[in-house]
């Protein structure tokens, strides 16, 4: 019997430091041996979002431990290893450069290939670490830097079908908790206040939902929010607008699914209809929930990570990094740690003025 691939993946791309040991069964399948996550949420509290010296700090304090522990909980030996995958972008640069550097050097000194990875591919693959899926899939991104529709033809073969105009779904989430007093990152908490709320109080905007295929806009959702907050004063307000928030962009992502569905049918003509939803706000259940009723509809299958895959982890980075692994793709060492690195790289840049959609 050969020996198994053994990928350690890396992630610090923001305010979570995190490494992840990666194998395959007999049949093929990826399996988990390991997969630590260290959140800095505390730090970052008091400042009500991530402070990018603060959180490159704390990464360069853990990240030798977190790579230890990953690999003491694996147990396997470190010799074992056979590739180092590190996220190398989008994100924080000088988060990124802590693990970037870390896993190149651990590539050195174990004489192994390097394999830097797109944080974002790391999200689209999430799904395959505990279910078969295979190419393509249309994929929704939806995470506190990214609320995205792709085409997913393979491994880095990505078609952007629709993006964020300004914020992404996890930022709205984010910023309207603050609005109403809730810590950072209060997306989670939204979704548990929205519980004790009616979602029909406030009547919230759905920006562009009529036009610009299956682009999204927030930005002007979280202007209504401001307004609406200076005004209430009950607990039960609050619980109201949380509500009437969620439920708008559930309206929201319902419209523009189904406009996603389109135009990846039209594009892939598929032969089956496979639906991913990945990141943070994937966690999300009552978003959830609304998508899978849509999939029903649309005899589409749909596909969610296990809710402690869908936030940031290194298991997905881990992931791409056994796909890469087994193609032989490595990177060099001098590959650079990359802030802006959109899986679609020939998709238009649509963001702040003078942006015209149809
Ligand atoms: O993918 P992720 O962990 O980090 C990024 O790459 O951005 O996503 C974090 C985002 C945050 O904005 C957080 O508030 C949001 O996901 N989030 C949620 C929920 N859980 C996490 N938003 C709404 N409802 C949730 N249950
Ligand atoms: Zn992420």
């Amino acid at each position: 019997m050969s020996k198994k691939p053994l990928i350690l993946g890396i992630e610090s791309s923001c305010d979570e430091t995190a490494a992840s040991i990666i194998s395959e069964n007999d049949e093929g399948s990826p399996v988990i041996l390991s997969n630590i996550v260290s959140s800095q949420v505390d730090i970052h509290k008091e400042f009500g979002g991530v402070v990018p010296e603060l959180a490159a700090r704390s990464h360069i304090d853990k990240i030798d431990w977190i790579v230890k522990k990953a690999i003491d909980e694996s147990g396997i030996n470190i010799r074992e290893i056979d590739a180092v995958a590190s996220t190398a972008g989008p994100g924080l640069i000088v988060c990124l450069s802590v693990g970037l550097s870390f896993g190149k050097a651990l590539s050195v000194s174990l004489n192994k290939p390097f394999i830097a990875v797109n944080h974002l591919e790391g999200h689209a693959l999430s799904p395959k670490l505990t279910t078969k899926l295979n190419y393509p899939y249309l994929l929704l991104l939806i995470s506190g830097g990214h609320s995205q529709y792709l085409s997913v033809k393979n491994l880095n073969e990505y078609k952007r079908l629709g993006t964020t105009i300004d914020d992404a779904i996890g930022e709205a989430f984010d910023k309207t908790a603050k609005l109403l007093g809730i810590e950072f990152p209060g997306g989670p908490q939204i979704e548990i206040l929205a519980k004790k709320g009616n979602p029909n109080k406030y009547d919230l905007p759905k920006p562009i939902l009529n036009k610009g295929g299956c682009n999204l806009s927030f930005s002007g959702l979280k202007t209504a929010v401001l307004k609406i907050t200076k005004e209430i004063k009950t607990d039960q307000e609050k619980f109201d607008l949380a509500a009437s928030f969620q439920k708008t962009i559930i309206e929201i992502l319902e419209k523009k699914t189904k406009i996603a569905f389109l135009e990846f049918e039209k594009q892939i003509k598929p032969q089956e209809k496979k639906f991913v939803v990945a990141g943070g706000v994937a966690a999300n259940k009552e978003i959830r929930n609304m998508l899978i009723n849509i999939c029903e509809q649309k005899n589409y299958d749909p596909i969610f990570p296990p809710i402690e895959l869908c936030g940031d982890n290194a298991a997905m980075i881990a992931m791409v990094g056994l796909e890469k692994f087994k193609l032989k793709e490595f990177d060099k060492l001098d590959h650079p740690a990359k802030p802006r690195w959109p899986l679609d790289e020939s998709a238009a840049f649509l963001k702040g003025a003078g942006v015209v959609l149809k």
